[in-house]
């Protein structure tokens, strides 16, 4: 009979963290610092044109051997080959996880039922490009014969928070012969808003959804094609209009798409993972094929090091574990995202939906409940605006939240002092989580400032902070389309260790499904006229009641 797995927390490399950490749970990071002057040198690391400091992270030599050998026992170097390789990973789909396939056009084979998808990831980029050209050239136009002007994406999720990101965090390459336009959410106001600004001779919708069967996407893509037709269009134009991206071309038919106005999704991208295929296509069409292109180069970069480099060099592992580190070992909760960039505002977003859609998750890939902390809350902000709101928290709360700092050495915007300034906001940030002050400097301050005995045995106690808080700091030489690929690459990947680590399904998202589920019930229910049924609770139907009550 085989063995039973040893579970997670009883094994010896598990338990040997816990060791470490009950050991250095009293050693401040200012201590390592001082103990080791080559710290920062030797806790730094680089790769695909990103260059990680880890060194202020509440760790030893000890601890990252120990989370090596966690991670090696846990299968990381194999499951990474399997996804590469496009084993079906994603267990309760049955699928591969290919998204890394999307940016290595010319790469070599791999089969998926028997069908290398290389050359369709190829020709899918090659119209994308033909597409691109046209519409930029001004050769494919809107129904009166103008030139396009504005691009509407309507999607959600995955078809959404990734090209959103991108194209806001490529706009000094953007070509500025298109603005660019997301709508997302079932609220009318989001599509509307949109509306009033753009001309139905100029405006090209594209329709991204891998399933073509999300709701407030086909709500929103039918109020599009009904304002189009109010204002000038016909069913004869719409075809010039309106673009689909799916994986299911059959209902984006009936939909009203020409089939030749449809752009292919596959089964073995995952929603979270499809701004590198054609979902990326408002990318191209406002940063231009040649950035997208170069994007996918960033990206690929990352793949290539995240496979090929041992796990102690290995950006997204070393950042994988010390998450790790913390969720399973600190009991840390959240994990913030700090970009210090603005052009990266909607990044903390995005990796939410990266993060806690693929590793949301409270059974094994087995189906075995689990019996420690899956992953953390993403969230964060840009800086220095977070300075100034949430950061307070950080510096003096009761929670330990680890950050990764993220800034590039150069601006696309070198106004006055600003980069400079910025860059010290961010350093000053990183050495003050980690530093903090110390009672006795806290006294010391406030005696330099004369204040008096009976003041400062007040007030210092409030100026404590207590330090001690990990951070990661990634640096860039610029933002560019090649280092922003391979930011988002090493976050996807990142996303994948922990899940192995955990032992989840990092690529289905089960969990999303209940609501939707529910939803169409209270629908029918909100619509209809009949008394509410009693439902599962008294607060629902009360609340059914309420909106009835208001109903237009
Ligand atoms: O929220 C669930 C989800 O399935 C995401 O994974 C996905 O990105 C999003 O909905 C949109 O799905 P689709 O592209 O099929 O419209």
């Amino acid at each position: 009979m085989p063995q039973a797995p040893v579970p997670l927390t009883s094994r010896p490399e598990w338990r040997a963290l816990a060791s470490l950490q009950q050991a250095l749970k009293n050693t401040p990071m200012r201590a390592l610092f001082e103990q080791d002057p080559d710290r920062a040198r030797r806790y730094f690391t680089e790769a695909a044109g990103l260059s990680l400091d880890y060194s202020k992270n509440r760790m030893t030599d000890d601890v990252l051997a120990g989370l090596m050998a966690l991670a090696r026992q846990c299968g990381v170097p194999e499951r990474t080959e399997a996804m590469f390789r496009g084993d079906r990973i994603n267990v309760t789909e049955g699928r591969p996880a290919l998204h890394t396939a999307l940016r290595n056009p010319g790469g070599d084979a791999i089969m998926v039922d028997g069908i290398d998808i290389i050359p369709e990831v190829e020709q899918t980029l090659a119209r994308m490009a033909s597409f691109t050209d046209d519409i930029l050239s001004g050769q494919r136009t809107g129904f009166t014969g103008k030139a396009f002007t504005d691009v509407v994406s309507i999607g959600i999720g995955g078809s959404f928070l990734g090209p959103k990101l991108i194209s806001e965090a490529l706009q000094p390459y953007q070509n500025g012969q298109l603005s660019g336009y997301f709508v997302a959410n079932i609220d009318g106001s989001d599509i509307s808003e949109v509306l009033r600004q753009v001309n139905p001779e100029t405006t090209l919708f594209l329709v991204q959804s891998k399933s073509f069967r999300t709701q407030e996407t086909l709500e929103n893509s039918q109020i599009a094609r009904d304002w189009f037709l109010e204002n000038g269009g016909s069913e004869a134009t719409i075809a010039k209009h309106f673009v689909a991206v799916t994986a299911n071309p059959k209902v984006a038919e009936t939909f009203g798409i020409a089939g030749e106005n449809i752009f292919p999704m596959w089964d073995w991208v995952g929603g979270r993972y499809s701004l590198w295929s054609a979902i990326g296509l408002p990318i191209a069409l406002l940063v231009g094929m040649t950035n997208f292109r170069a994007l996918l180069t960033g990206a690929h970069a990352m793949d290539q090091h995240f496979r090929h480099t041992p796990l102690e060099k290995n950006l997204p592992v070393i950042m994988a574990m010390l998450g790790i580190w913390y969720s399973n070992f600190w009991g840390a909760e959240t994990h913030a995202i700090l970009p210090y960039d603005h052009y990266l505002e909607s990044l903390p977003a995005h990796l939410q939906q990266l993060d806690m859609e693929s590793n949301g998750k409270c059974v094994t890939q087995d189906g075995q409940p689990v019996s420690y902390p899956t992953g953390p809350i993403i969230w964060g902000g840009v800086g220095a605006n977070g300075q100034h709101a949430y950061h307070q928290l950080l510096h003096q709360g009761t929670r330990l939240i680890p950050a990764d700092f993220i800034i590039p050495l150069q601006s696309h915007n070198p106004v006055g002092e600003h980069h400079a300034i910025l860059f010290a906001n961010c350093l000053s940030q990183s050495r003050a989580l980690m530093a903090g002050k110390t009672e006795e400097e806290a006294r010391q301050e406030l005696a330099r400032d004369g204040l008096s005995q009976n003041d400062i045995a007040t007030l210092a106690p409030h100026k404590v902070i207590p330090g001690n808080k990990p951070s990661n700091t990634l640096l860039m030489d610029k933002l560019t389309p090649e280092t922003l690929g391979a930011l988002i690459a090493l976050y996807e990947h990142r996303t994948f260790v922990q899940g192995v680590i955990w032992d989840v399904d990092s690529f289905d998202q089960w969990g999303v499904e209940l609501g939707k589920q529910m939803g169409k019930g209270i629908l029918d229910q909100i619509m209809g006229d009949a008394a509410p049924k009693a439902t599962s609770d008294s607060s629902t139907e009360q609340l059914i009641r309420l909106f009835r009550s208001k109903r237009p």
